[in-house]
């Protein structure tokens, strides 16, 4: 464990055009907190930072979408996404927003100052325009064929598929969002930071500095990026949204989102700083102060590459530490995304689970896609829940307790002199401070997690072996010194956990009534000192940290997801195209009848087929129809159906079927019947 420091630590700023999802969470937030939350136990001075990102093309974009104001959209995603992390436990020190004034000054001052010292190129160039819609069109309102894989729905900046970052103008087959039109080339000046200008720096701090602690995936990418060469990058836009650019001759342009959104870092610091009665920029100035910038893959250039070059053509500002981004996590298979509601939403799970906040933030971490992607599933959750949480770490919890109370009275008992096993665990225990904290440090969470399980499993197997609820009667002055072993691990467990459980860790810190008071236990102290939890301490009443995650509670998970994959089947639907002319007599040549059904019974082996009589009015005849996965036979009797009554004959599985009854199919896929809804219609009755 290292010595106390000063930490500023980012998580990216969420956009508000949409909740917060399991993505998110995974990627940035609880790694972010389980940092913070150690950092701040462990005695340093952390500024958690953090706010909503509301400028750039895609917050106009959703609320034309939803036909309402920029405005209305932000203030509703932002309450949403702010309220969420309050109830999940993210304890971000501020939680600040991009329309905030303070953020609109100190972006404004920022440009000005690289405007003044000269750090920006004044280019016109020519930039996709839609001419219908009479606007320059933002990378955002372009969509077209991606040139790195040729994926069909590229956005101007960005492949969702390939994960390329893009020019607009390198599309293939552009076109406007906005209307649909092709878009064309128009003239328009833009500043630009030239970051080739910054290759040697970027090498020198990252390439060569950081080549040994920075995970691999994220000096991959940095390094793939400046071999590439850098391309000097336009920081303002032709957009009526977003922070004016502060100069002259830059009406109708604001600063690009992601020149604001990182200064948005800054401003929540400045925002926090003045509530509390502090000065800033120690934490974004001064050498010794650690900044760590919390994100996913996606966010990679814009914090490794253009943000340090911003900082460091600003001049009086640190560069990160380090930003230890994390890949993607998908969702039972399928990539998470927000358009195509394929998520598990943060605010719906707190309603689904509203005392299960660890839970996820367990899920989430023991899984975390810190080297690869990984996939989320509702089994996987339910797994850890009950096999891990409940079976291992509640389970022991709740045997300690429970013994306590009962052989004690809540007393911890006096130890006779400790066997081998006792001392052996008693040192075990002690090395886990250090080994958990050099998970955090070194940003990896998840081996965190699995190291605090095994402190539980720690005193799982001591009970299990040295068994005192059988020594009870035989040895009770044993009995005492197992317990008072077995509750000095509860006691380290209430201390560890709280980074990656902190609504456990609470609530164990109430159950062995040690919060706030001279017996809880410290981080470090968990090492040094003899005694945790002291002889003579009353503990509370026991109350179950953790409880079972049943089937029903997962299925209606799954059945939430699986409307979704219709909603969006549905949406995607394409329309069959029309088929070749048929003539007048073509047509005639069908004969189409009312028809009423009077029998129905499912064809012997067959799941699809079922044996229907129908009346045609020309007589009653035998039609085989695949219609048995959408209705039960006796449902259909009386129901009125056109029928085709001239088709030829078949034999469908030995049955002779003599027409056709005539279907359609709901966009869900449902099979309906065209029913004449005239009651006076009667079978025979000619359809033309
Ligand atoms: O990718 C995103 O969701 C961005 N809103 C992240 C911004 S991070 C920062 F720079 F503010
Ligand atoms: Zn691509």
């Amino acid at each position: 464990m290292s010595a106390p420091k000063r930490y500023t630590i980012t998580s990216a700023l969420p956009y508000t055009n949409g909740p917060i999802h399991i993505g998110h969470l995974a990627g940035v937030y609880v790694p972010a907190d389980i940092y913070s939350r150690y950092l701040r136990i462990t005695g340093n001075d952390v500024a958690f930072i953090c706010g909503s990102d509301e400028h750039g093309a895609a917050i106009p974009m959703r609320a034309k979408k939803e036909g309402v104001s920029p405005q209305v959209i932000i203030d509703k995603y932002h309450a949403i996404i702010k309220k969420s992390f309050e109830d999940f436990g993210i304890t971000f020190d501020n939680y600040s927003r991009t329309s905030a004034p303070i953020h609109h000054e100190t972006a404004s001052e920022f440009f000005k100052k690289l405007y003044e010292d000269g750090k920006f190129i004044e280019e016109t160039s020519e930039q996709l325009y839609d001419a219908e819609a009479d606007q320059f069109l933002a990378d955002r309102f372009v969509t077209g064929t991606c040139p790195k894989c040729g994926n069909e729905e590229a956005y101007g900046d960005q492949c969702e598929n390939c994960g390329s970052s893009l020019n607009a103008t390198d599309l293939i087959n552009p076109k406007s969002t906005i209307s649909g039109a092709k878009p064309t080339l128009k003239q328009t000046k833009h500043w630009f930071l030239p970051l080739d200008q910054y290759e040697d720096f970027l090498r020198e701090w990252v390439l060569v500095g950081h080549k040994k602690d920075w995970k691999t995936n994220v000096y991959g990418q940095i390094k793939s990026w400046v071999d590439d060469g850098l391309r000097a990058r336009a920081v303002t836009r032709d957009l009526d949204w977003g922070i004016p650019v502060p100069v002259e001759g830059a009406e109708g342009k604001v600063l690009y989102v992601w020149f604001d959104a990182p200064i948005g870092y800054i401003s929540s610091t400045k925002e926090w700083a003045a509530r509390e009665g502090k000065d800033w920029e120690p934490y974004w100035k001064d050498k010794d102060t650690k900044l760590v910038h919390f994100i996913g893959k996606d966010n990679i250039v814009f914090h490794c590459i253009i943000f340090p070059s911003m900082l460091k053509a600003e001049g009086s500002y640190i560069l990160p530490e380090n930003v230890p981004a994390n890949e993607f996590l998908n969702l039972e298979g399928n990539k998470l995304s927000t358009s195509k509601n394929w998520a598990v939403w943060l605010h719906e799970y707190l309603e689904d689970f509203p005392d299960k906040q660890d839970v996820l933030r367990y899920a989430l971490t023991a899984n975390a896609p810190e080297t690869k992607d990984n996939d989320f599933t509702w089994k996987d959750f339910q797994d850890r829940n009950n096999n891990e949480l409940v079976g291992n770490f509640g389970n022991f919890i709740n045997r300690i307790v429970v013994l306590t109370n009962k052989y004690y009275d809540g007393v911890v008992p006096t130890p006779n002199e400790f066997s081998e096993v006792d001392l052996q665990t008693l040192t075990e225990l002690k090395a886990y401070p250090s080994v958990i904290s050099s998970s955090i440090e070194r940003y990896r969470f998840r081996e965190g997690s699995q190291e605090l399980l095994n402190v539980s499993r720690l005193g799982n197997k001591y009970l299990a072996d040295e068994e005192p609820w059988k020594l009870m009667k035989t040895d009770p002055e044993r009995v005492k010194t197992i317990m008072y072993v077995g509750l000095q691990v509860a006691a380290a467990l209430a201390t560890l956990s709280e980074p990656f459980l902190p609504f456990t860790s609470q609530k164990l810190k109430n159950i062995l009534a040690v919060t706030s008071s001279e017996v809880e236990t410290q981080w470090n102290e968990v090492s040094t000192k003899e005694v945790l939890l002291p002889a003579g301490h009353t503990i509370g009443k026991g109350e179950l940290l953790f409880s079972k995650i049943e089937d029903a509670d997962i299925q209606k998970q799954l059945d939430k997801l699986e409307a979704t994959k219709k909603a969006n089947e549905v949406e995607n639907k394409i329309v069959e195209p029309q088929k070749d002319t048929a003539t007048f007599e073509d047509f005639t040549k069908m004969d189409l009848r009312v028809g009423t059904i009077i029998e129905a019974e499912k064809m012997p082996k067959a799941k699809k087929l079922l044996v229907l009589k129908v009346d045609t009015g020309i007589n009653t005849r035998t039609i085989v129809s695949g219609i048995a996965e959408h209705f039960k036979p006796e449902d259909l009797i009386g129901k009125k159906v056109t029928v085709l009554v001239n088709l030829a004959p078949r034999k469908l599985r030995g049955v002779e079927s003599e027409g056709m009854i005539l279907m359609t199919e709901t966009p869900a896929g449902k099979l309906v019947f065209l029913n004449p809804d005239e009651d006076q219609v009667n079978p025979g009755a000619v359809i033309s």
